[in-house]
């Protein structure tokens, strides 16, 4: 049998019975097709207390041989990326793998001319343009270490990041195009850079044209430098533990982390998952709507993708532009045969009725995918029935940014499906239901803590500059296991529902953010002395924002206040952060000790207000009456 290759029930049962039994001979099974200038000398060694893993150990590697120089012998003549730009009246482009190869060979020679070296951190802030995908895989060319910054973060976030990880580059572009709208991107790198006197170099695409300041000694075009550089870079040698890129997110305390993630083991796992889930076959053309900012982006629209040589779209735009049918258009246009996207996409489209879809035959489509929340029964059924027409499996895929690729979820019409459920794990991924107290759950039809409690290649190596944090986030709450942070059900045939976070972290439209976070950031604001933050459910966004706030005087024109507070957190998180709802109180229900008692926030957010539980340990009960009185 094919080890790499999942096509049947029965593969699946023999293939996850093998990677359990003999974890090393899967994943070395798994890696053997790719391209290494040196095989690994051992498979694994791993420490859960510590929370140390290495895979391929003393192997070495450049993942961008195996997404581009592996194919040109097979396909360079095939379309590697279709680019559709925001205005569906500009031309898309088609790059080709030859083409591909060479640019991102161009912008390595480039980067090396700049001073870039291997090791060194770059910072990506930059919009869903060709470039980008460019950038990310010319840093991995010569071994440079990546993190990307999502292009709807503040400055003062770019800042955070660029010092966190000590960056000395940035990459980015003129503006950008949103929809109907235009926005800046150099101009906030700008703003950021007065903070990180750190920075020698920044890069500059040219894309919308808008004019932009440039810092002499620091700041350069791209399409200039490209004059004086040729296509040819050999891809430099890394080892499998060398780092290939960091990537920054929001825990339940403190500022977001950057989770680190590493060449040989990131490359086998993501791309066996892309393959396996997806069903992909050679010639299919994929498209992942997320953006290249977040974790899916970087797996499953760049690196999984080419890894496979597969044909991947990139889309720059928003689903509501021109209209809400885009999205569909555009699957239509380019004949997409495989489509993965989040719940709160597929939920704000529904909202737009059927009269957008219905002018679009969909025929091309094979596989449907969801990613980054729960996606609750009645957006499944309609994905299902009005864009896979019935026909398409639907893949509901469970992951982290920790855990680099897809680690529970159905596989394309290979494995069951059932509504809301991602259902099982991929081969190599043992997960376990805890109790609070940390024992696991052997039975079925229960509900408890998700972890997994053996390691996966793709598993995250370390928190960037801090391993302690990392330990401490996801080894040591239970010891032995990798603690997801997620709560899940396990139904009575042993299908996996994710419930949602259990600690002090929100998924809103499927991005993470901490409580903490946003507290800080509101708490920035002149009129506020205190805030807590909760999630509450959100018809669209699976969870909204709800603020508690504490002025530091009488509030008499809500709105400017409330202004004031969304404008701060707009200025130190991003406009994604911005609350939905800000309550103003008195006082927040604390317990004798101090702490803020969120269960009640909570209830009270979602409207649940006659369970609110035992109140009698709160400093003040009066509080909770005053903020159920007050409930938004
Ligand atoms: O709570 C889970 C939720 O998103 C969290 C991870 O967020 P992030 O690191 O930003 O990565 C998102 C994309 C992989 C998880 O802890 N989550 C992700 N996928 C699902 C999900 N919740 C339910 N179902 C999913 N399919």
């Amino acid at each position: 049998m094919d080890l790499t290759r999942i096509r049947t029930q029965a593969d699946y049962d023999d293939a996850y019975r093998r990677s359990v039994a003999d974890p090393e001979g899967f994943w070395a099974a798994q890696a053997t097709g790719f391209t290494w200038k040196k095989r690994w000398d051992r498979v694994l060694e791993h420490d859960f207390k510590q929370g140390r893993t290495q895979w391929f150990i003393g192997g070495s590697l450049n993942i961008t041989e195996n997404c581009l120089d592996r194919h040109l012998a097979t396909r360079g003549d095939q379309v590697a990326l279709i680019w559709e730009p925001n205005d569906p009246q500009e031309p898309a482009q088609h790059i080709t793998y030859r083409e591909l190869h060479a640019r991102v060979c161009r912008y390595a020679n480039v980067l090396l001319r700049n001073g870039v070296r291997k090791g060194d951190r770059v910072c990506i802030y930059m919009p869903m343009i060709p470039e980008l995908a460019v950038a990310v895989l010319a840093c991995a060319r010569i071994g440079a270490v990546h993190s990307v910054v999502f292009a709807g973060f503040s400055a003062q976030s770019i800042a955070d990041r660029i010092l966190d990880a000590d960056a000395a580059f940035v990459l980015t572009s003129d503006g950008m195009a949103r929809g109907a709208r235009k926005g800046p991107v150099k101009g906030l790198v700008d703003e950021a850079l007065a903070g990180c006197p750190g920075v020698k170099r920044v890069i500059v695409a040219r894309h919308t044209g808008d004019p932009v300041a440039m810092q002499a000694g620091r700041d350069v075009w791209l399409h200039e430098e490209l004059a004086h550089v040729d296509a040819d870079r050999p891809a430099e040698a890394m080892d499998s533990e060398d780092l290939l890129f960091i990537l920054y997110t929001s825990g339940s305390t403190g500022k977001p982390k950057g989770v680190v993630h590493t060449c040989g083991g990131y490359m086998v796992y993501v791309d066996h998952s892309f393959r396996n889930v997806f069903q992909y076959n050679d010639g299919d053309i994929f498209w992942c709507t997320a953006d290249v900012g977040w974790i899916t982006g970087h797996s499953y629209l760049i690196y999984g993708p080419l890894l496979a040589g597969a044909t991947t779209l990139m889309f720059e735009g928003i689903p509501t532009y021109p209209d809400a049918g885009r999205f569909w258009q555009v699957v239509d246009k380019h004949r997409v045969n495989i489509f993965y996207t989040a719940p709160t996409a597929i939920r704000s489209l529904m909202a737009h009725g059927l009269a957008f879809v219905e002018p679009c035959s969909l025929a091309s489509l094979r596989t449907i995918g969801s990613v980054g929340e729960p996606i609750n029964e009645e957006a499944w059924h309609w994905y299902k029935q009005h864009i896979g027409k019935g026909r398409c499996p639907l893949v509901d895929t469970w992951w982290q940014t920790e855990t680099g690729g897809i680690l529970i979820s159905s596989l394309a019409g290979v494995t069951d499906e059932k509504p809301s459920h991602a259902a099982w794990p991929l081969p190599g991924v043992q997960p376990v239901l805890l109790t609070p107290e940390g024992k696991e759950i052997a039975e079925n039809d229960v509900e408890g803590l998700l972890a997994i409690k053996f390691p996966w290649p793709s598993i995250i190596r370390t928190t960037y500059g801090d391993h302690e944090r990392c330990r401490q986030t996801y080894f040591s709450s239970y010891p032995g296991y990798y603690f997801t942070g997620d709560g899940a059900r396990r139904d009575a045939d042993g299908r996996y529902r994710i419930i949602g976070r259990v600690d002090d972290v929100i998924n809103v439209s499927g991005h993470r953010f901490g409580t903490a976070e946003i507290e800080n950031a509101i708490n920035e604001s002149d009129f506020v002395v205190e805030s807590a933050v909760v999630g509450y459910p959100h018809d669209i966004k699976g969870q909204g924002i709800y603020a508690y706030v504490i002025t530091d005087r009488p509030v008499t024109d809500a709105e400017a206040v409330r202004a004031d507070i969304v404008a701060m957190v707009t200025k130190v998180i991003g406009p994604i952060a911005k609350p939905d709802k800000i309550q103003f109180v008195s006082g927040l229900p604390k317990t004798r000790s101090g702490k803020i008692m969120r269960r009640i926030l909570r209830k009270v957010a979602e409207g649940e207000m006659s369970s609110l539980g035992d109140t009698t340990t709160l400093l003040d009960p009066a509080v909770v009456e005053e903020i159920k009185a007050g409930r938004m």
